[in-house]
């Protein structure tokens, strides 16, 4: 039964064998997929970042927005501002990324970060009414084959939670934009607080960053709860800090991990083989995927 697994698996995951895909253990991801082939959609939730995962980190050479670029290079901020905040990416950026600094010693920078950012965006009285314009005006792009990725997973009723540490309303309008909004969908982000004149006056709740999306998948226990007999996940990441978004989910049994590997490849190659189960390195498409959903699904 085995041989005629791998068999099937040659035949029916072709998308494998792009030599953008490396994994430290196929026979293991294999198992994985089997497994939660018997399962079916049923049993599976997809959890997923939104910033350089489900969108494009690069465009014909030219890298593309996160969530919060897309409103620091909009015209809702001054220039004064928008060199603020290029001061902030230049110092902390590199950091997020540092592989030789572990995660405890990133953590108090990337709340700086997000902190110091928050703070300059509250400081522009940024208005509601004009997000929709900047988001159609900006070079969000998602990755290609993301509206397969999305209605596949709305037809077979598959939850998909969107793990932002971005802006909740700037993602929102990206995937409304792209008429994607599907009623399976669920976001955890950071949302903005708007005064009774549509003026961003704050961030809701709890503030997520790169690092602490552990904190926040375990404060939302109850979105987890009602997902309580999808025991099989397939999490979706650019970062090391995108491992822990299920870290919420109740009686796991498969937790297959795909990571995007966008930015400094070879110094990260190591660290992302060892945690991720499938990485996907300079990858701007949604092929792996959509392949893996196709079929378990
Ligand atoms: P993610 O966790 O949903 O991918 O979103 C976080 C990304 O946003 C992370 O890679 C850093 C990036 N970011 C900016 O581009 N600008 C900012 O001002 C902040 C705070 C984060
Ligand atoms: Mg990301």
């Amino acid at each position: 039964a085995l041989a005629i697994w791998h068999q099937l698996t040659k035949y029916e995951i072709p998308e494998l064998s792009k030599s953008s895909v490396l994994m430290r253990d196929r026979k293991r991801v294999e198992e994985i997929i089997q497994s939660m082939h018997r399962a079916g959609p049923s049993a599976l939730q997809v959890i997923s970042d939104f910033d350089m995962t489900l969108t494009r980190f690069a465009h014909n050479g030219k890298r593309c927005p996160t969530s919060h670029n897309i409103l620091d290079n909009s015209k809702l901020i001054s220039e004064d501002c928008k060199k603020s905040l290029k001061e902030l990416l230049n110092t902390y950026y590199p950091i997020e990324i540092d592989s030789s600094r572990t995660v405890e010693e990133k953590l108090p920078h990337m709340v700086e970060w997000w902190t110091k950012a928050h703070n300059l965006l509250i400081q522009q009285k940024i208005r509601k009414d004009l997000l929709a314009q900047v988001v159609k005006e900006s070079d969000a792009m998602l990755r290609e084959g993301y509206k397969e990725f999305f209605d596949q997973l709305q037809e077979h009723n598959v939850p998909l939670l969107i793990f932002s540490a971005g802006v909740g309303d700037v993602l929102e309008e990206v995937i409304r934009q792209n008429d994607i909004f599907h009623s399976n969908v669920r976001v955890f982000s950071n949302y903005m607080d708007f005064d009774e004149n549509g003026i961003l006056r704050a961030f809701k709740g709890q503030l997520i960053h790169t690092y602490n999306k552990r904190e926040g998948a375990l404060l939302n226990a109850g979105h987890f709860q009602e997902l309580q007999d999808r025991h099989n996940v397939l999490l979706l990441g650019d970062s090391i800090g995108d491992l822990t978004m299920a870290d919420g989910v109740q009686n796991v049994e498969n937790v297959l991990k795909i990571g995007y590997l966008n930015d400094k490849v070879e110094e990260r190659k190591e660290s992302y083989l060892a945690s991720y189960d499938i990485v996907l390195e300079k990858d701007e498409t949604m092929d792996v995927p959509n392949a893996l959903v196709r079929l378990i699904t």
